[in-house]
């Protein structure tokens, strides 16, 4: 049984829950789990916007019945050829053959690659609409947000945006799809968690999407994962969290993290976090990197505008946890922070001059000395722990535009 959620006149929500998975993409953790959005436009012509994950095909198909009653599926519009949305095809198509995949050249490249399908397709081109009766779809090509493939699509009548990955979210819908049905707050993060681990590589393409719509009033956003936007405040909150994490801005807050084998490293890494503290910054996160997950590492470091890493010297290099968030952020291209490092060693230090080289290739702005520390923490260590700490905070705490490549020394 199933009461179909109708968002607004003949739009209704087909999605399933995802509780089970633990790993989103087999990487990123899913404790409240995912959503697979699916939506049905109901007019003369049927349209389906994307399917959900193979898994969830049966629950899909069920909600499928109860929208449909006894007609077809006229098309199918895929906005993003990721398997968590087209996973279910294949079992659509057989139970309705006569659908038309609607997509673009690329999306056509991939039906091929992923399903073996080529028949059927329309393939469409930016700007280009289609009538469905009292809706007409408008097609918006937005590559890399996430895949290059992906596109959005818009109902002119009702002001609607299937926005495929963009303004998704972890954590499953409670009961509630629509906003005004839930309480929205768990989800503020998740979608910086979702934008930072999945989408944060593509902020210029993000931009791009973002500017093809300027002129275009927006009432309602139906992403592909988490809730359905129609609150006009959260929309707002919504595009406006997208463009601000697409530009590399960060909020006035730091984030600290660091590995640390016996605790000496962490030691000057508490001293740090104390006098940024002391100096006022409030939003202060330390991750220790043998511990912390790395999802939640880079959602915390994409939200604020300062970072500081530190790390031991282990095997003449980087410590393995350190090396892998400093490889992931150069993955990810971050760009437009304060940086800070600091390292400790026992008889001779290389990780503070691998910090420095990560530094410079992503022409962050360095601020104050880097701390090499020696053993453990004296007095002259904890000065320097203290003045980095303290000069972060200022940077912090301006109204300063960080600027790429500099070095501001210590105050
Ligand atoms: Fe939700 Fe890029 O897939």
């Amino acid at each position: 049984m199933y009461n179909p959620i109708e968002i607004n006149e003949n739009l209704f929500y087909v999605g399933v829950n995802d509780r089970t998975k633990s790993l989103f993409e087999n990487l990123w953790p899913l404790p409240k789990g995912v959503s697979y959005n699916s939506y049905v436009i109901r007019d003369e012509k049927i349209a389906l916007i994307d399917t959900v994950d193979i898994c969830y095909t049966d629950i899909f198909l069920n909600k499928l019945d109860v929208v449909l009653g006894d007609k077809s599926i006229d098309y199918l519009v895929i906005n993003h050829m990721e398997p968590d949305h087209s996973g279910a095809l294949n079992i659509l198509l057989n139970k309705y053959p006569t659908i038309k995949i609607v997509g673009n050249a690329r999306t056509a490249d991939m039906l091929k690659g992923y399903y073996n399908i080529s028949e059927n397709v329309q393939v469409i081109k930016d700007g280009d609409e289609l009538c469905l009766g009292k809706n007409t779809l408008k097609f918006f090509l937005t590559p890399m947000v996430h895949w290059p493939e992906t596109m959005m699509t818009y109902i002119n009548e009702t002001k609607t945006v299937f926005s495929g990955d963009a303004f998704g979210t972890f954590g499953s819908l409670d009961g509630g799809v629509v906003d005004s049905q839930l309480n929205p707050d768990f989800y503020w993060d998740e979608m910086v968690r979702y934008y930072s681990n999945i989408v944060g590589k593509y902020g210029g393409p993000v931009q791009k999407a973002l500017r093809k719509f300027n002129d275009v009033e927006i009432n309602t956003i139906c992403p592909t994962h988490g809730p359905v936007w129609t609150e006009p405040e959260n929309v707002k909150r919504v595009i406006g969290l997208y463009d601000k994490l697409s530009n590399y801005e960060g909020d006035k807050g730091l984030v600290i993290a660091y590995g640390s084998m016996y605790g000496n490293t962490e030691q000057l890494a508490e001293a740090i976090a104390a006098a940024a503290a002391a100096s006022g910054v409030r939003n202060i996160v330390m991750h220790n990197l043998s511990k912390s997950n790395l999802s939640y590492v880079i959602q915390d470091i994409y939200k604020y505008k300062a970072l500081i890493i530190g790390s031991p010297t282990y095997d003449s290099k980087l410590y393995p946890a350190v090396q892998t968030l400093v490889n992931t952020l150069e993955n990810k291209n971050l760009k437009n922070r304060y940086f800070g490092f600091f390292g400790s060693h026992s008889w001779a230090g290389t990780s503070v001059r691998i910090l420095g080289d990560f530094a410079d290739k992503m022409q962050f702005e360095k601020v104050c000395s880097p701390i090499d520390m020696k053993q453990s923490l004296n007095e002259v260590f904890y000065e320097e722990a203290v003045t980095l700490g303290s000069t972060m905070a200022k940077k912090i705490l301006s109204d300063d535009e960080i600027v790429p490549n500099k070095t501001t020394d210590c105050i």
